[in-house]
């Protein structure tokens, strides 16, 4: 009997790790999905902040720095981006508009 029980009550601390997971994994599906769907977050956030910290590669100011112009920074992006950046490289359209997102505007040459 008394084993019996010990075994349950292991049983329930297991049950109790899984749904723990469980509701973590969910809890991070639903963060990360919210912050995907809203379109207020600048792109910029989304697909380029994590990386872009300025340890990493650098940093929102340091390219406003770098490019003075949409063109300028839309040509880094394709020819020195890192591979790890494929997924814009070919969508002149995003690239703009992160441009104008941190801070680059044509003409401020
Ligand atoms: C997975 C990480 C990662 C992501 C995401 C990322 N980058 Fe990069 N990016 C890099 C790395 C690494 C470099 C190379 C940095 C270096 O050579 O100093 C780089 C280089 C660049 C450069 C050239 C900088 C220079 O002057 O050499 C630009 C411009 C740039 N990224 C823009 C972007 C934009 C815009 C996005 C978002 C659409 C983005 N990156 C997303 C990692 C990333």
């Amino acid at each position: 009997m008394v084993s019996l029980t010990g075994k349950a009550s292991e049983m329930t601390r297991k049950n109790f790790f899984m749904l723990v997971m469980l509701s973590a994994f969910l809890l991070f599906v639903t963060a990360s999905s919210a912050a995907f769907a809203d379109d207020k977050t600048p792109i910029w956030t989304k697909l380029c902040a994590s990386c872009h910290d300025g340890k990493t590669a650098p940093d929102a100011g340091e390219l406003r720095g770098r490019y003075r112009t949409v063109d300028d920074f839309t040509a880094a992006v394709k020819a020195k981006g890192a591979p790890c950046m494929n997924i814009v490289k070919n969508d002149e359209k995003i690239i703009r508009k992160i441009a104008a997102e941190i801070g680059i505007r044509n003409g401020t040459k």
